[in-house]
């Protein structure tokens, strides 16, 4: 048996930074199609909290981390009626550049969810793929469905789109998150994780500390 503690070394001064290196990292492995997931936990009526899985779409232009959904999911009405929310990354397998294994828990904590305008949905809609583009036509979130209707609906519209250009429908948007902190965490095998956080200071600047695990 063995023990140890796992150490943050160097860590760059804008958390957005140091979470797009450890994206990288992560990818590494997988050249080809690699897609990172998040959880993304909202403040919901009916059940407290809510959370789900949902696909991490990069950064926007002013560099915050961003989703995509439809207007007619339940994670889209939670952060309308309260655009506070919790995400975090986890991923499995980074290797730094000496060949270690850790993983990383990356935390967006207190963030503000804010809707990106429409002039930006066109060529977003234009990079989906054709699932996801016939399903935001068909899909109506959460509500009971029997397959087979379900089915035929999807094959009608799949004939009747050969070779057209699906239309974005209304319902297709995006959220981008402002977080009050950034914590990383990271841990191997037989260690004690480490984490360092990145506070948001009143003057805008983030103050960066190793936290306790
Ligand atoms: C791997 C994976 C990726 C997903 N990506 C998204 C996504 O990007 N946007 C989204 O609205 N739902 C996504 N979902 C579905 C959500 O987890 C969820 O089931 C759906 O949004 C309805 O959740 P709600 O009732 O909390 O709104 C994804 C699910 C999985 C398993």
């Amino acid at each position: 048996m063995s023990s140890a503690l796992a150490k943050i070394e160097d860590f760059p001064p804008d958390p957005v930074e140091f979470f797009k290196e450890i994206l990288q990292a992560a990818a590494k492995g997988h050249p080809e199609g690699f897609m990172q997931e998040m959880n993304l936990a909202t403040v919901d009526d009916e059940h407290g909290v809510l959370n789900r899985t949902v696909l991490y779409r990069g950064l926007t232009q002013d560099n915050f981390v961003f989703y995509i959904t439809h207007r007619y999911t339940r994670n889209f009405k939670n952060l309308q009626a309260n655009p506070k929310a919790c995400i975090t990354f986890y991923m499995p397998d980074v290797k730094d550049n000496a060949g270690n294994q850790s993983s990383w828990q990356v935390r967006l904590i207190g963030a503000t969810a804010v809707e990106l305008p429409e002039s930006e949905m066109d060529a977003l809609w234009a990079k989906e793929n054709l699932a996801a583009q016939i399903r935001g036509h068909i899909c109506p979130c959460g509500e009971p469905i029997n397959y087979d209707e379900l089915k035929a609906k999807h094959d009608q519209f799949l004939e009747e789109h050969k070779g057209k250009l699906i239309e974005r429908p209304a319902s297709y948007t995006a959220w981008k998150f402002q977080p009050q902190r950034w914590d990383f965490l990271k841990v191997g095998i037989d260690q004690i994780a480490d984490r360092v956080q990145y506070r948001l200071q009143s003057s805008g600047n983030w103050e960066s500390m190793h936290v306790s695990t």
